[in-house]
């Protein structure tokens, strides 16, 4: 983890208030991992240090570049709107912990609704770039939410599902599943919680619906691996980005928690945003 200046390159809005922005950091975007994410200060409006946190949307690791993409929701978000290109802003990272593709895997299923495109996006370049085949289903309110097909390497499998049918499936993106869990090896997912607990759910069954074998099942077998390790992270199905509100983003004040199926509380911006989806307790309230 470092903290560093970031200088903006670029600054744009995609979808109706949402941003898309380029910021050069050398020093953040070393070693930085798909699902990761950057807490950056905002304009000071009370004398407190303000921090949001954005996932590394991208990573250019050649070019020291990465980018955000944010939806307008407050006084924060809409500073960074007004930032010009030359600008600079203090940024920490990376943080958290990423995501964690099995080296077998061969197929990689991206699950994205609304703004959680954020959270798997990189993904998308780290797979393709390791030579793997990506899917991305991703759902939207309707036509105008969708997120533009030119910003995604040409490699992706894009398919759309909105809730009014104004463009793509008629319906929501976990509808879709279905046509692709078999042929996925891993799938990962950041969205809406009620979206994450379908596919939670959808995972927790496929083994049992589609006769199919977990990866990892072979190597290492009858050895305990802990929950939450790299490993363990590795061998799941599903891998959830989590967005829950964050205060410190360092795993001091508590502001981040979910609850594990063992009842331990998980701290979102230390022990995720990653998870497997198996670790969580989908009932947990939280
Ligand atoms: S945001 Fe403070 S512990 Fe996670």
């Amino acid at each position: 983890m470092r903290l560093a200046g970031a200088e903006l390159l670029d600054s744009r809005e995609i979808l109706p208030d949402q941003w898309l922005q380029t910021y050069h950091a050398p020093e953040l975007v070393a070693g930085a991992r798909a699902g990761q994410f950057v807490h950056v200060r905002t304009g000071d409006y009370s004398g407190l240090v303000l921090r949001r946190p954005f996932s590394f949307n991208t990573i250019d690791t050649l070019a020291g570049t990465l980018t955000i993409h944010f939806r307008t929701v407050g006084r924060g978000t809409e500073w960074f709107t007004r930032l010009r290109p030359g600008d600079r802003v203090d940024m920490l990272g990376p943080l958290g912990r990423p995501f964690e593709v099995d080296p077998r895997t061969q197929h990689v299923l991206l699950v994205a609704g609304g703004l959680g495109i954020a959270g798997v996006r990189s993904l998308a370049d780290e797979a393709i770039r390791d030579g793997r085949q990506v899917t991305l289903l991703f759902g939207g309110a309707s036509a105008r939410d969708v997120y533009p097909s030119s910003l995604l390497p040409d490699e992706v499998e894009y398919v759309v599902a909105t809730d009014d049918g104004s463009v793509g499936h008629h319906g929501f993106v976990t509808e879709l599943i279905p046509a692709y869990e078999a042929w996925a090896d891993q799938a990962f997912a950041c969205g809406p919680l009620g979206m994450l607990r379908v596919l939670s759910s959808l995972a927790a069954s496929r083994g049992r619906r589609l006769g199919v074998a977990k990866l990892g099942r072979k190597r290492g077998a009858g050895r305990p691996v802990p929950a939450g390790s790299p490993l363990a992270r590795r061998k799941a199905f599903l891998q959830v980005s989590m967005e829950q509100n964050m205060g410190c983003a360092v795993g001091a004040c508590l502001g981040c928690v979910v609850l594990s199926t063992a009842g331990a509380p998980q701290r979102v911006c230390r022990e995720g945003p990653v998870f497997a989806s198996e670790e969580l307790d989908w009932e947990g309230g939280w």
